[in-house]
C-alpha cells in the first residue's frame, strides 16, 4: 500500500527520495510523486504508473531543495492519475506562505463531511483524494496564524480513520510526520533526518531508526528529530541500529524476488525451526508464555489472505495433534462478529507484515473480550507484534514479492512447533512428540529436494498458463494448500482459480469440469490418499485434465493416467502442508512468467494491506 518517505539533509534530496521510493515499490502502487522545498517554494513532480515515469520527469527537471517528501500511491479514493498522485498541495487564499504538501498512507473516513465543510468556506479541491482535506485543513490553520506543528496538531484532531502522514511547509524548512493506525518510522544519520513507511525505505539513508507509536507526531528540523506522544509530551525516540541484513534486498541471480524467495525456503524454514525446536530432544522450544498453555480451552487463529491459509492448516494440527478445539477465522470477518470467547481461550494472529489493518482490528476486538493474544509475525517491530501480549518471529527475512511464499512456509513451521507445544502441555506422549519433531527436523532437506522439480513444473506451467480457469483440490490439511495454490495462481498470473475440498466436488464444482480447465490435485500418500485419488478419478472420468501432485507411494497406487504428474519427495503426513507449498508456488510463478505478467508487483495489489 502507499509508501511514505521524507528526507531533510544538507544535500539535494530529489535523487535520494526517488531511491527510497524504489525501496518501497514492493508494497504495490499505481502512481508516485515527490515535493521539495527551496527558498520557501514547494516544487513537485508526480506521475501515474511506475516509478520509471517519475524518474523520466526528474531527468528533465529535478525539483530542487535539501528537504522533501515522497510517496508511492495505491489508489483508494480517486482513480490512479497524475492529478490524484501525492504529494497533495493546498495553498489557502493563493498565498504561498500558507502552502503545504502532504503524503498519506491510510483512509480518512470522514473526508466527505470535511470536504463539504471546507467547500462551504469556498475552498476549491483539485483532486478526488481523501488526502486533500488534510492539506486544506492544515493550510487553513497556517492561514489562521498557527505555526506548522500547531497547524498539524489541530488538523489531526479533525481526522477520523487511519493514517501515516508527512507534511512539508513552504514557510519553514521543517517536515512533520504523524501516525495513527498506519506505520511510520523516523531515521537519522550524519546530517540527515528521515521518515519512512518501513525500514527498507530508511535503510539506505539512516543508521538508526525508531518506530512511531499510535498518536505520535515527529518534527524533522535541525540536528535531531523532536518526538511528541499522543498527549503532546516531548519523548525520546527508542533508537534501534539498522541491521545490515535489512539492506540485503537484491534479487541476486534470480529473475524475480518471488523466485528468489521460493528458493530461500529451505534455509528460512530451517532458521525458523532452529528458533522453536530443540534438536536434541526433538521438542518444541518456546520462550515462557504469558498464559498457561496447559489450561487453554480453545484456540482462535485469525489472519488474512495467505496467512489465513496458514492458520487453516494449523487448525488441523492443533485439533489433530494437540486435541484442542480450534478455529481459523478470516480477520476481516472476525472483527465484525461477536465471537463467544472466554478468559481461558487464546487468540493467535498471524501476519507477515504485522500491519494488516483487518488483522490488527480483529486483535484489538479480541483484546476487549479479555482474551490473551499471541502474534506470529515476520516484522518484529510491527504494530501487531507490539500490541499483542506476546509475539513470535518467523525468520523469513525481507519478503519483497507481493505474493507471499517464504512467509507462508515459515508461518507454517512456527505454527507446527506451536501445535507441538500445545500437545506437550496437553499431555501427548513424548514418543509421539518426538516423531513429529523429527519430521520437522527433516523438512528443510525435503524442501531442497522439492526444488529440484523446478524445470518439470515450468514445463507443466507452460500448458496451464493457457487456461482461463483452474481448480485446486485437497483434503484434510491439504485443503488449505489447495486454497493457497489457487490464490497464488490468480494473484500473479490472473488466471481465475478456486481451491476446493475434494469431497465437495460432487456438490457442485464437478459441473465445471471440461477438457479445458486444469484440475490440480494435491494428493500425498497418507490416510486421505484414497479419498482424494477418487476425486481425481471422478474428474478424469468426465474428461477433466488432472495434474496429480503426489509422492512415489501415492503415484504407484494411483490407478488412472493423469495428464500431468509431479513426483514429490516423501515425508511425514504432519509436514506435508509445508512441503506441498513449493510446487503450488512454482506452478503459479512459472504460469505467470509464461504469461508475461508482473510477477513481483501484480496489478491492483499491495504487499501490506494497511487500509480496510
Ligand atoms: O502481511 P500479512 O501476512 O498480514 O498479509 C496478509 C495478506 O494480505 C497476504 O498474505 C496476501 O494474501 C498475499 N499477497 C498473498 O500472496
Amino acid at each position: 500500500m502507499c509508501g511514505i518517505i521524507a528526507i531533510s539533509s544538507d544535500k539535494q534530496v530529489a535523487a535520494a527520495l526517488l531511491a527510497a521510493l524504489k525501496q518501497l515499490e514492493y508494497r504495490g502502487y499505481d502512481s508516485a510523486g515527490l515535493a521539495t522545498l527551496e527558498k520557501n517554494k514547494i516544487h513537485t513532480a508526480r506521475a501515474q504508473g511506475k516509478l520509471a515515469a517519475l524518474e523520466q520527469k526528474l531527468k528533465t527537471r529535478a525539483p530542487p531543495g535539501s528537504t522533501g517528501i515522497g510517496h508511492t500511491r495505491w489508489a483508494t479514493h480517486g482513480r490512479p492519475s497524475e492529478q490524484n498522485a501525492h504529494p497533495v498541495i493546498a495553498e489557502v487564499g493563493g498565498k504561498s506562505e500558507n502552502a503545504v504538501a502532504v503524503v498519506h498512507n491510510g483512509i480518512i473516513e470522514n473526508h466527505a463531511k470535511l470536504k463539504q465543510e471546507l467547500a462551504r468556506q469556498n475552498l476549491a479541491f483539485h483532486t478526488d483524494t481523501d488526502t486533500e482535506v488534510i492539506a486544506q485543513l492544515t493550510s487553513l490553520n497556517l492561514a489562521a496564524g498557527l505555526p506548522p506543528l500547531e497547524a498539524v496538531t489541530e488538523t489531526l484532531k479533525r481526522l477520523e480513520g487511519a493514517f501515516a502522514l508527512a507534511f512539508l511547509f513552504s514557510r519553514d524548512d521543517t517536515v512533520i510526520g504523524a501516525r495513527r493506525g498506519s506505520p511510520l518510522a523516523v531515521g537519522q544519520s550524519d546530517n540527515t533526518l528521515a521518515l519512512g513507511s518501513d525500514v527498507l525505505a530508511l535503510a539506505p539513508i539512516a543508521r538508526q531508526i525508531a518506530y512511531l507509536e499510535e498518536g505520535d507526531i515527529v518534527v524533522l528540523s535541525g540536528d535531531t528529530p523532536r518526538l511528541f506522544n499522543a498527549a503532546g509530551e516531548n519523548i525520546q525516540p527508542q533508537w534501534k541500529a539498522i541491521s545490515p541484513s535489512s539492506l540485503q534486498i537484491g534479487k541476486g541471480q534470480y529473475q524475480h524476488f518471488m523466485q528468489k524467495e521460493i528458493y530461500e525456503q529451505p534455509a528460512v524454514v530451517g532458521e525458523t525451526l532452529d528458533s522453536f525446536l530443540d534438536p536434541a530432544r526433538l521438542r518444541a522450544s518456546f520462550p515462557e508464555f504469558p498464559f498457561d498453555t496447559g489450561s487453554l480451552r480453545k484456540v482462535l487463529l485469525s489472519a488474512c489472505g495467505t496467512a489465513y491459509y496458514a492458520t487453516v492448516a494449523a487448525q488441523y494440527w492443533i485439533e489433530g495433534v494437540a486435541g484442542l478445539p480450534c478455529s481459523a477465522e478470516i480477520a476481516s470477518e472476525l472483527r465484525y462478529r461477536d465471537p463467544a470467547l472466554g478468559g481461558t481461550d487464546l487468540a493467535v494472529f498471524v501476519s507477515q507484515s504485522g500491519e494488516t489493518m483487518d488483522t490488527l482490528e480483529a486483535a484489538r476486538m479480541v483484546a476487549r473480550a479479555g482474551v490473551s493474544r499471541l502474534a506470529v509475525v515476520n516484522q518484529g517491530e510491527s504494530t501487531l507484534a507490539r500490541e499483542c501480549e506476546m509475539s513470535l518471529l518467523t525468520r523469513a527475512g525481507a519478503e519483497i514479492g507481493v505474493a507471499s511464499t517464504k512467509a507462508f512456509t515459515t508461518q507454517l513451521a512456527l505454527l507446527g512447533c506451536f501445535a507441538l507445544e500445545l500437545a506437550r502441555a496437553g499431555g501427548v506422549s513424548d514418543e509421539r512428540l518426538r516423531a513429529y519433531g523429527s519430521a520437522l527436523m527433516e523438512l528443510p532437506s525435503r524442501l531442497y529436494e522439492a526444488l529440484t522439480l523446478d524445470e518439470r513444473v515450468s514445463a507443466i506451467a507452460a500448458d496451464i498458463s493457457r487456461a482461463r480457469h483452474a481448480l485446486y483440490l485437497g483434503r484434510g490439511a491439504m485443503y488449505p494448500l489447495a486454497l493457497e495454490g489457487a490464490l497464488k495462481l490468480k494473484e500473479i498470473s490472473y488466471i481465475h482459480a478456486e481451491g476446493y475440498p475434494g469431497g465437495e466436488m460432487k456438490h457442485g464444482p464437478l459441473a465445471l469440469v471440461d477438457d479445458e480447465m486444469p484440475v490440480i490435485v494435491l494428493a500425498p500418500s497418507g490416510p486421505l490418499f484414497g479419498k482424494i485419488a477418487s476425486n481425481a478419478e471422478e474428474v478424469m472420468a468426465r474428461g477433466g485434465r488432472v495434474l496429480l501432485i503426489s509422492d512415489a507411494e501415492g503415484l504407484a497406487s494411483f490407478g488412472g493416467e493423469p495428464e500431468w504428474v509431479l513426483e514429490m519427495p516423501s515425508c511425514d503426513v504432519f509436514v506435508q502442508p509445508i512441503l506441498y507449498a513449493l510446487p503450488v508456488q512454482l506452478l503459479a510463478y512459472y504460469a505467470a512468467c509464461h504469461r508475461g505478467t508482473d510477477v513481483d508487483q501484480p496489478r491492483n495489489l499491495a504487499k501490506s494491506v494497511t487500509v480496510e
